[in-house]
């Protein structure tokens, strides 16, 4: 069976429940039950082998109910220089930083963003949630803000809009393009439905312009929190999490 839908729907040990959920090991969460300060059911728990139905069953942790939820979702804003995974022996990750934030263990990244890009990135412990944000097939669009080293063109926006096909003959989907600010380093939105890597700086290799900076600041209908600096995470609420997977947005004025 497929460890998504296996969770929280079987019966599990209740040691590997409560270390699901809260910050315990699950050697930590085992001492609290040997010692009388769990409750599942009104009755006291004895061993951490014991199996309770996490969708069901009242869980009490030293007086305190525990919510089970049994997937999370979180907002980061994530700042250069950490890397899109999981783990890495010598250098920072997102889900470090969404850990040491107070996220709980086996989380991933919902695609990846570039080492030196910043902005809205999303982890989660939903496989099947994850899928569908990244999907090019669910049509939710990803905006980000880039900072340009030469001038963008009608004809560049055309051609985004028309698909470009990339270095390598790979075609992408159309894309909106916008000018956000003129001047000598010129700043874009761009609206794309897809992951490809390295898209938003290939995509303006294939125009000429190099991207000085990248941020992305919206997925589907989420925007990035203004009031999470770079490095900071929070859960979603349930209705931003409906937000994210809204597939149609207005597209740029001048994307046509
Ligand atoms: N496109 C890129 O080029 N880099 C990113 O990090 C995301 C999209």
């Amino acid at each position: 069976m497929p460890k998504t839908a296996e969770k929280g729907r079987t019966p599990q040990r209740l040691d590997k429940i409560l270390a699901s959920q809260t910050d315990l090991s699950r050697s930590q969460a085992a001492a609290l039950i040997r010692t009388g300060r769990v409750l599942v059911d009104g009755k006291r728990a004895r061993s951490a082998d014991q199996k309770a139905d996490p969708d069901r069953a009242e869980i009490v942790i030293d007086g305190q109910p525990l919510r089970y939820e049994k997937y999370v979702y979180y907002m980061l804003n994530k700042p250069a220089g950490v890397l899109s995974a999981s783990r890495d022996p010598d250098r920072p990750t997102v889900v470090d930083l969404v850990e040491a934030g107070g996220g709980r263990k086996g989380l991933f990244p919902v695609g990846r963003l570039d080492r030196d890009t910043t902005g809205l990135l999303l982890l989660t412990d939903d496989g099947d949630f994850a899928h569908r944000v990244i999907s090019p097939k669910s049509g939710i669009e990803k905006i980000y803000h880039a900072r340009l080293d030469g001038r963008v063109t009608p004809d560049m926006i055309q051609r985004f809009a028309e698909g470009v096909t990339l270095a390598d003959g790979t075609p992408c989907l159309p894309a909106g393009l916008r000018l956000l600010e003129e001047g000598d380093a010129p700043l874009a939105e761009v609206a794309v439905q897809e992951g490809k890597y390295h898209q938003i700086k290939r995509m303006f290799g294939v125009v000429g312009l190099g991207v000085t900076a990248l941020q992305r600041i919206r997925i589907g209908g989420l925007v990035l929190d203004k009031g999470l600096v770079e490095g900071a995470c929070r859960p979603l609420t349930q209705a931003e999490k409906g937000l994210v997977l809204r597939a149609k947005q207005a597209k740029p004025k001048n994307a046509e």
